[in-house]
Parts: C-alpha cells; structure tokens; sequence
C-alpha cells in the first residue's frame, strides 16, 4: 500500500552549500587523517605518557606565539580582522600549563621540534595573504573549541590535574557558550566576502594546516609513542 511516506518525493534543488560547509567537507579527510595519527589516538585513550602531553603543550606554544603574533597584525584587516578576539588567545593559558608541567624555567626545557617551526613559519608568512591566516585561525580555535574539550577531559583524568591546572589551554571562559561561539564562527565565515579564487586558497590553506599539524605529531610520536609516526 502506497502512503504519503513512501510516495516518491520531487526533487527539490538543494540549498547552495555555505562556505563554511564547503570548507568543513573538504577537509574533513585531513582532519580525521590528524585525528587517527597514533599520537592523537594515544592521547585520546589516556594511554600517552605525561612527558608526551607536556611536549604537545611545548609544542602548542610556538605555534600559537606564532599565531597570535600574526594575528595582532592582521586585527584591522577586513578579511582577517573580523576573527580577531582577545579573549581567544591562548599564549597566557600555555605559559600557565607549561609552569605547572615543567616549573618556572620552562622557557629554557623547551624548544620548537622541525616540524613546528615549518608550521610557525608558514602562519608568520600569512600576514601577507589574510584569507591564509584564516585558514589557520580555524583550523586551531575551531579545534580548541570542539575536540579539544573532549581532550581537556581525558587530560584532567589520565593525569589527576586538578583545579583546571594543566589544562588550561582548553578553557575559554571568555567565550561564553561555546557552541554559540562555534555558531557564530560559521556565520563569520559565511560572510567572507571571497571570490572563488581566495575562497579556493583558503581551503587549501586550511588542508595544509592540517597536514602541518600531523606532522607536528608525526614529530611527538617519534618521540613519545613509538611506532606511531
Ligand atoms: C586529537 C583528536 C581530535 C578529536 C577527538 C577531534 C574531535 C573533533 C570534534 C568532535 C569536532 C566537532 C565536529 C562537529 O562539530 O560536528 C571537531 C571539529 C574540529 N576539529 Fe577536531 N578533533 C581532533 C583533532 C583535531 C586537530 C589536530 C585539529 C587541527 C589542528 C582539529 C581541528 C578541528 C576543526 C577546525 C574543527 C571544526 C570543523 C568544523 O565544524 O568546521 N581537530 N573535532
């Protein structure tokens, strides 16, 4: 028997995809790509050592020296400007963790692995090229804000942090709710006024800034979980 449930549906256009929905499928290949490497897998299952985290927040600080350095240059661009906020920064949270992991001479225990200065290097050259910068402006605030929660969780756990000591790279309290920030990010996105050619660049740049990132783990593994490069 025929119902209105099974009646053949007219095919109705889809809605044109949003720029932030293009950008999301079309790395979202080379995100599950940085999610699986067996660094990532041994820091999601509590399994990564406490040295490992601590070289992965060593690592963090270069690239978001790096980040927010180029950033702050940007804060009046009309591409790249419209991103900008303060209360995202997250040098002031590293250096808190990075005392509490290492103690108050962290500065001279720490230092930029090859892959992390590739990937610092190639955010400084996006001052030149601000669609760039957005590229790796989301593909780390927008992960911070969506995974890295999960990771805070499972840090707090497998490493008995207390009172958000630790951790604090993960906390945005500045923020408000996060799923609104994300929200709102989208919307930013979706606004960009990109012709077809910086909106191409923009999705490549964030493809590279995800294989950039790997690599940073590629690097970790190396040394904290072998057998996982
Ligand atoms: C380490 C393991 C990781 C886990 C478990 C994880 C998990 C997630 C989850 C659950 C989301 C939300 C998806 C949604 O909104 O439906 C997300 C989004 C995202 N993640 Fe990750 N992630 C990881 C690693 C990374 C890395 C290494 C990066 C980049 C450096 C990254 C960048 C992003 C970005 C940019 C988004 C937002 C995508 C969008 O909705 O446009 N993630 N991640």
């Amino acid at each position: 028997m025929s119902t209105a449930a099974e009646a053949p549906t007219t095919a109705v256009p889809d809605s044109p995809e949003s720029f932030s929905e293009r950008l999301r499928a079309a790395t979202w290949g080379d995100h599950q790509a940085a999610e699986d490497h067996g660094f990532a897998r041994a820091l999601l299952d509590g399994t990564l050592s406490l040295a490992g985290y601590t070289g992965m927040v060593a690592q963090h600080y270069f690239a978001y020296v790096a980040l927010e350095e180029t950033g702050r240059l940007l804060a009046d661009d009309p591409v790249a400007g419209g991103f900008h906020r303060p209360e995202l920064e997250r040098v002031p949270a590293l250096v808190r963790d990075l005392e509490h992991l290492l103690g108050a001479d962290w500065r001279e225990r720490i230092s930029p692995s090859p892959a992390t200065r590739t990937y610092a290097a190639r955010i400084e050259q996006m001052a030149d090229h601000p669609e760039g910068f957005v590229a790796h402006h989301y593909t780390r605030y927008m992960g911070d804000v969506s995974g890295g929660q999960f990771i805070r969780r499972v840090a707090a756990r497998a490493y008995g942090f207390t009172d958000g000591a630790g951790t604090a790279f993960y906390v945005f309290d500045g923020l408000g709710s996060l799923p609104r920030f994300r929200a709102g990010y989208r919307e930013r996105l979706d606004s960009l006024d990109l012709d077809e050619t910086a909106a191409a660049r923009l999705v490549a740049e964030t493809r590279l800034a995800y294989q950039l990132n790997t690599e940073v783990f590629a690097d970790l593994g190396r040394t904290y979980v072998p057998g996982a490069a």
